[in-house]
């Protein structure tokens, strides 16, 4: 038998900046079923060929390697749109029996747009999902049509209470804010979150639309959204975020808590600890990256797990020290947030 390749001792994955790689995102499918206006147009998306999607096995393979290599304790589910990926909950259950080489459980974690999660929330908790996020921008039901270009809010707000009765906890949800679009719903939103038991993420509009329409002026910053909450709400700042992107307050009157990922006003590229595997299976290193390793092509091309480990090391190197959304070397992205995974 071959000698296993895999090092009895994990090793960190620092990037050049001595930031430490310990969470993967990894988007499972490029489609949706919405197109929010900030991310995809109304029609006219072309998807992967199913061919170029990895497999699930495919997707196993590299976290298997990150997390039993490299100390990766953190995987997130995105999309596209995750649930709509047939069979979702057999890589759940995969994923979830993963170890890290002390044996502890990678934490595993997926975003969704909530449309079907009245229908699955059960099955993914069984599968072993332990986090669910649910995207949900408005609660009003003609913006929700708006801006998702689907009529689909109850269906959402069902979903997010079933996440709950099914032992979800916390259930967190992202709210993305767009000057003109949404800005006048923080308070609606924060005070549903409290009302609900739900932590809600605001999150600064980010330059990642497939349609080009993103501007400065239509960010709503941190400043102004923790300032519209707090002048209802009484606020205090939970300190110390650590590598994870969302800041986060407190209700003074204990109601909870709420946080604003502040991308654009307040770039945390200096603690991020992420990196990401397309559906397409090719590997990178930031959201706003203008390259990517092709790991697919490693494995299906016979390669080896020191092979990918090796082009992961690499990639993980070469990482920048961030992105540069608003000043004037920022350069696009070729890709949409959909095609990489939020
Ligand atoms: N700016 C900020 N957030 C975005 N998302 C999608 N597109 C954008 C954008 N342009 C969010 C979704 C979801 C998460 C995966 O990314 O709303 O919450
Ligand atoms: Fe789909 Fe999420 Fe993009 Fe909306 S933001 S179209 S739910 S992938």
């Amino acid at each position: 038998m071959e000698a296993s390749s895999t090092p009895a001792q994990p090793v960190d994955l620092v990037d050049g900046f001595g930031r430490v790689v310990r969470d993967l995102r990894i988007s499972v499918t490029d489609r949706c079923n919405f197109r929010c206006t900030y991310c995809m147009p109304a029609e006219g998306m072309t998807w992967l060929d199913r061919a170029e999607v990895l497999t699930y096995e495919e997707i196993e393979r590299v976290a298997r390697i990150c997390v039993e290599r490299f100390g990766v304790d953190s995987l997130r589910l995105t999309g596209g749109e995750p649930t709509v990926r047939a069979h979702l909950p057999l890589l759940i259950s995969r994923l979830a029996a993963l170890r890290l080489a002390d044996g502890r459980t990678p934490d595993l974690a997926l975003t969704t747009n909530g449309a079907t999660l009245r229908n699955i929330a059960g099955e993914l908790r069984d599968a072993g999902l332990a986090r669910i996020n649910v995207s949900l921008d408005t609660l009003r039901r003609d913006r929700f049509l708006a801006m998702t270009r689907r009529d689909e809010l109850d269906n959402v707000l069902a979903g997010i209470a079933e996440a709950k009765t099914v032992g979800f906890d916390p259930v967190k949800v992202n709210a993305v804010i767009e000057r003109g679009a949404n800005d006048d719903e923080i308070l609606d939103l924060a005070r549903w979150g409290r009302d609900n038991g739900v932590e809600v993420r605001f999150i600064e509009f980010m330059p990642l639309d497939a349609t080009n329409e993103w501007e400065r002026a239509k960010v709503v910053t941190q400043d102004e959204i923790v300032s519209t909450i707090g002048a209802v709400f009484p606020l205090e700042p939970v300190p110390a975020r650590g590598a994870a992107p969302a800041d986060r307050w407190r209700y003074a009157d204990g109601r909870g808590t709420v946080g604003v990922i502040p991308s654009v006003s307040h770039p945390f590229c200096g603690d991020c600890d992420r990196v990401r595997l397309t559906s397409d299976g090719q590997f990178r290193t930031c959201l706003f990256a203008t390259d990517e390793s092709d790991i697919r092509a490693l494995l299906r091309n016979g390669g080896s797990d020191d092979e990918i480990a090796a082009l992961v090391t690499r990639a993980v190197g070469a990482k920048w020290a961030g992105h540069q959304i608003g000043q004037v070397n920022f350069i696009r992205p070729n890709r949409t947030m959909s095609q990489i995974g939020g």
